[in-house]
This record gives structure tokens, C-alpha cells and sequence, in this order.
């Protein structure tokens, strides 16, 4: 990658932690996988469609439901090859869109910063299995 290329970069990622409620950690990951949901794969009729976090449409739960089983899936694979992950998910679709252009009809569910690990941080507390877990009914 040639030296703009990479400042372009640079400039990108500073502009994408900024409208992340300007958390400055995720500065630290070489990189972000900025994940996205594309209602077009449930809505076929050629629709104006304009997304945000109100959007009444049914599809923009399927299609954010699908894209976080794939980023699970990133997250898991990251770990399996001794890579770190944090999702983060703390901006607007308003704000975060137009930074790398992605139209209005595709919705932002999270960005994935990547990296190797400076840390390994105590596990959260978890509930019992028994207060999640119901067998047969609720
Ligand atoms: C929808 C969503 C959004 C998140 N956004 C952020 C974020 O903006 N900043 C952050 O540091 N972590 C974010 N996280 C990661 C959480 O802080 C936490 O690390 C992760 O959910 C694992 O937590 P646990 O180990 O307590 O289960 C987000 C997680 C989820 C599920």
C-alpha cells in the first residue's frame, strides 16, 4: 500500500472512531471490518428505500439478524486463528454512512475492529445456566 493510500486510510479509520462516540481505543486495531446489512436481499421490487434506526420495515430486522449471525462468525474465526475482536456499534447510520459512501438502502449493524490482543481481560460475570435455560416450555 502506498503512502496515501495508507494516510487515506488512517484518515478514514480517525473518522469512523469519532462518530463511534469518539472512542479512541479502536484506533489501536490495525483494522475495522465495517459489516453490512443489504435489505435488496429481502426486498426484490425496486423500491426507494431510505434505512435508519426507526425504519419500520419487517426486512431490516431479518436482514440485521442475518448480518450478526456472519459477524459471529468473523468474531469466532478471529479467535480460532489467535486474533481479537470488539464489536462496536455505538453511531448512527446518519452519521456513519456517508464516511465510506454506502447508499441509504444498506443499514450498518457494527464494526468489527480486529487485531491481536495487548490483553486478556477477566471474563464477565455470567447468569446460571439455570436462569436461562428453560426445557420442554418457559
Ligand atoms: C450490539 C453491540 C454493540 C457494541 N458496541 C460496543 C462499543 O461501541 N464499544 C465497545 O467497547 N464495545 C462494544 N460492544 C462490545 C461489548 O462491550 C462487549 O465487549 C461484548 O458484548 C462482550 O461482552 P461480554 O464478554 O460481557 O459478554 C458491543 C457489543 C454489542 C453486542
Amino acid at each position: 500500500m502506498n503512502l496515501a493510500i495508507t494516510k487515506l486510510a488512517e484518515l478514514t479509520r480517525q473518522k469512523l472512531a469519532e462518530v463511534s462516540h469518539n472512542q479512541k481505543w479502536m484506533l489501536f486495531a490495525p483494522v475495522f471490518i465495517v459489516c453490512v446489512a443489504d435489505i435488496r436481499s429481502r426486498i426484490k421490487e425496486d423500491v426507494n428505500i431510505s434505512l435508519n434506526e426507526n425504519s419500520p420495515q419487517e426486512e431490516l430486522k431479518q436482514i440485521i439478524r442475518d448480518t450478526s449471525i456472519a459477524i459471529e462468525h468473523i468474531a469466532l474465526e478471529a479467535d480460532n486463528l489467535g486474533l481479537a475482536t470488539c464489536w462496536v456499534a455505538w453511531f448512527t447510520q446518519e452519521e456513519i454512512r456517508p464516511i465510506l459512501n454506502i447508499p441509504t438502502d444498506k443499514y450498518v449493524v457494527s464494526i468489527l475492529t480486529l487485531g491481536y490482543a495487548n490483553e486478556i481481560p477477566k471474563a464477565s460475570q455470567r447468569k446460571k445456566i439455570e436462569e436461562i435455560l428453560h426445557y420442554e416450555t418457559w
